[in-house]
């Protein structure tokens, strides 16, 4: 990534119970995206996704907190913004699809209705240029029959189409950065890969740049050009898909590699392999490596080891100083 990256986040610390015997969720995290470009978050559940992705939007509500790191936009320090600041920066600049979609649509609501108050909240259009403009959203993430699917009802249309609305409402102020929090889970695979080329076009017409969140390597692999991986709190590896693929250097994004749900010709998903043994508790206080205990090439030193990121090229870091699958450097064939 050239210059200065749209999203910079780096140490990020977010904890909850009381402050003098904190629980940490997300324990020093680092993470760019750049302008325009698709950035994966995956990990199993737990690990301090949906954390991460609040945080940038400074939704962490309390007891939680944001108890130590950077998060910068733009070169502006998001943890830094006043109330106004915030609010022009959370309508205008970066937009976020929630996890559970209903959270964020009102059930009472049409969902033609929900767009254009976010229109003249976020965008201060009168009534007739809002309603105008959400049938034209609703168009735009392909929603057939806008004025029509306008006058419905949240639980009136499929998980696709609702989906489909999240990213209308997420997107309408053409935010730069677009935080999706599992976008397509729960979706039916051909939905799935609808609601990602969506993002993808979004991505191609407006140079926005997204960060995506999601347990499948499947999703991840469609559409990102990067993938940070999470476990217990912390960023583990990070590098472009290509070299994920090839050369994934941190054993946890191994086995979750291993672990993707295959596809079935029928469109069902069967899990080909988990990982053994479960993620850790947020009280449990790991010494060193927090994979160590699931992980086959753990050893003695991986007690040492401090889970920050470190360089294995340019563009590829990882938290794992073991490197079992390491490339050997070529010999020198004579
Ligand atoms: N309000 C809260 N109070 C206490 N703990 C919380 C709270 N919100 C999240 N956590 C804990 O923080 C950890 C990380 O949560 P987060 O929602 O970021 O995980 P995630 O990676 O998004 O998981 P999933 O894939 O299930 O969505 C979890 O252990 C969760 O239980
Ligand atoms: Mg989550």
């Amino acid at each position: 990534m050239s210059g200065e990256p749209l999203l910079a986040i780096d140490g990020l610390r977010v904890e909850f119970g009381p402050t003098d015997a904190p629980l940490a969720a997300v324990k020093g995290v680092g993470l760019e995206v750049g302008a325009g470009e698709i950035v994966g978050l995956i990990g199993e559940s737990g690990s301090g996704k949906s954390l991460t992705c609040r945080s940038v939007m400074r939704l962490i509500h309390p007891p939680g907190r944001i108890a130590a790191g950077s998060i910068s936009f733009e070169g502006r320090d998001v943890l830094a913004m006043s109330a106004k600041e915030l609010r022009d920066f959370r309508a205008h600049e970066a937009g976020m699809i929630y996890q559970d979609p209903f959270s964020s649509l009102n059930p009472v609501f049409r969902v033609g209705e929900q767009i254009v108050e976010t229109l003249r909240s976020n965008l201060g259009m009168g009534k007739d240029e809002a309603r105008k403009h959400a049938v034209e959203l609703l168009d735009g993430v392909g929603i057939p029959d806008p004025e029509r699917r306008a006058l419905s009802y949240p639980h009136e249309l499929s998980g696709g189409m609702r989906q489909r609305v999240m990213i209308a409402l997420a997107t309408a102020s053409r935010p730069r950065l677009l935080l999706a929090d599992e976008p397509t889970t729960a979706l039916d695979v051909t939905t799935q890969a609808q609601i990602l080329a969506l993002l993808q076009r979004l991505r191609a017409e407006r140079g926005m740049a997204v960060l995506i969140v999601s347990h499948d390597f499947g999703v991840i692999a469609q559409v990102c050009d990067r993938v940070a991986v999470m476990y217990g709190g912390h960023v583990v590896e990070t590098a472009p898909i290509g070299t994920i693929y090839e050369q994934a250097e941190h054993p946890y994004t191994r086995a979750l590699m291993e672990s993707v749900p295959e596809l079935e010709s029928a469109g069902k998903r069967v899990r080909r392999s988990g990982i053994p043994g479960s993620p850790p508790e947020l009280t449990e206080n790991l010494e060193g490596c927090v994979f160590a205990p699931r992980c086959a090439y753990a050893r003695p030193s991986c007690k040492d080891v401090s889970m920050a990121l470190e360089p294995v090229a340019p563009d590829h870091q990882t938290a794992c100083p073991v490197r079992p699958f390491a490339r050997t450097t070529a010999g020198a064939a004579s």
